[in-house]
């Protein structure tokens, strides 16, 4: 009999939004009435921009007519595409090559993914609390995770500790699910960190597009040294909408290398191409014609229009917060808000208690790791009908 990989008995059994979903639709089969409001996986509601459906409905015509056919793509992502992302970067002051640049079916799939190029002897550094896919990834693979506190006393910011070594590190700016985001000085001391350390930062970036204050990193190569320590993912699905139409990009310098057991090096970027090159043919032409039309001047004009009413339901939040005298971060440079749960619940049973009360889905902190227990995350991403009502049902709770 096949043995299966005991890795996967580390994990919980299921995956934090699918157990949300599972309590969600529970509760709509008792209640078939219930009038329930989604502020709990990160899935945005507002449609795809104009621009990028004409690129995709013209870029399915093209596959419709025999001189425009195209069959596999390259599985690196299209010239046009990955030169688009590298003019975006320019906006950042980062000059990246185009074979630096991975196209991809999105973020969660390749912070995921990325795991294969390392050995399972590492020592990974994962802050708490953070995006479930590091630690259930991680996991599946047998490796040892470190974590690092984040906490209300340092704003959900974890700095490095010297006495403690890594060789991975993943990091989250603006954080899901804190919604805090480490500026220049604290991302220069993350980069000395991996560098003294020989060490790789994973750098997610999916929400770098909510980034306001213009003083804040949005790529972590915007820091002196990056390139030769950090890998960066990034994706269009909170950026332009395309979480149902999954479009992302990874960052591999050329610089960066890694060491085997016997002292053999080898190039990153080298053993991700190999890695993608027999493993994923690559995101479909249709959707990659739309990702490119994101970084037009027209798409870049959407894609402000969509944050800007996503931070507006984020203000609509904290404000809501401000007023209860309840205790959060983010907000601001992210659309997530996360907050200390009240009543003295714990977040699953404020979970529960806001699902049957106020009939809002938010996402227990304790999925995000331990520091998370008596936290809980709203996202900015329903519309502001929704948001609005959702708090006047939250406000009613203290009533
Ligand atoms: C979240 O809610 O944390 C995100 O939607 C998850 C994801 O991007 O995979």
């Amino acid at each position: 009999m096949a043995k299966f990989n005991e890795n996967f008995l580390e994990l919980k059994e299921s995956y934090l939004f699918s157990e949300v979903a599972k309590r969600v639709s529970t509760y709509k089969e008792n209640h078939p009435e219930a009038d329930v409001i989604r502020l709990g996986i990160g899935d945005v509601t507002l449609p795809l921009g104009r621009t990028v459906i004409e690129a995709m409905h013209s870029a399915a015509d093209e596959m419709g007519m025999s001189e425009t056919f195209r069959g596999y793509g390259p599985e690196q992502g299209y010239d046009f595409l990955r030169q688009a992302i590298a003019v975006h970067y320019r906006s950042f002051g980062v000059e990246l090559d185009e074979d630096e640049i991975f196209v991809s079916d999105g973020a969660k799939s390749d912070t995921g993914n990325i795991t294969d190029l390392f050995s399972r002897d590492n020592t990974v550094l994962i802050p708490d609390p953070v995006y479930p896919v590091y630690v259930d990834t991680n996991t599946m693979n047998g490796r040892n995770i470190v974590y690092i506190n984040g906490t209300a006393e340092n704003d959900f910011l974890p700095m490095p500790d010297r006495n403690v070594h890594a060789d991975i590190i993943y990091i989250c700016s603006p954080n899901n699910p804190t919604g805090a985001c480490y500026n220049r000085e604290q991302l220069r001391e993350w980069v000395d960190y991996a560098l003294e350390n020989d060490a790789v930062i994973l750098f997610d970036s999916a929400y770098e597009t909510f980034v306001s204050d213009d003083s804040l990193p949005h790529s972590i190569y915007e820091i002196e040294g990056a390139k030769s320590c950090a890998v960066e993912f990034c994706s269009l699905s909170k950026t332009a909408g395309f979480t149902g139409t999954r479009c992302g990009y990874t960052i591999v310098p050329k610089f960066i290398t890694s060491v085997s057991s016997e002292g053999v090096t080898m190039s990153l970027n080298k053993m991700w191409n190999r890695r993608q090159c027999t493993k994923f043919n690559g995101v479909p032409y249709v959707i990659q014609r739309a990702a490119a039309a994101v970084f037009t001047d027209e798409g870049q004009k959407e894609t402000k229009a969509m944050t800007s009413l996503y931070m507006e339901n984020a203000r609509i939040i904290s404000d809501t917060l401000s007023e209860l005298g309840i205790r959060f971060t983010g907000g601001i440079n992210s659309p997530y808000i996360w907050f200390e749960c009240p009543f003295g619940m714990n977040s699953w049973e404020f979970f529960d208690y806001l699902l049957e009360k106020a009939e809002v889905v938010g996402t227990p902190g304790a999925g995000f790791g331990k520091n998370g227990d008596n936290w809980f995350r709203l996202t900015a991403f329903n519309d502001r009908k929704n948001t609005e009502e959702a708090m006047k049902r939250l406000k009613a709770l203290f009533a």
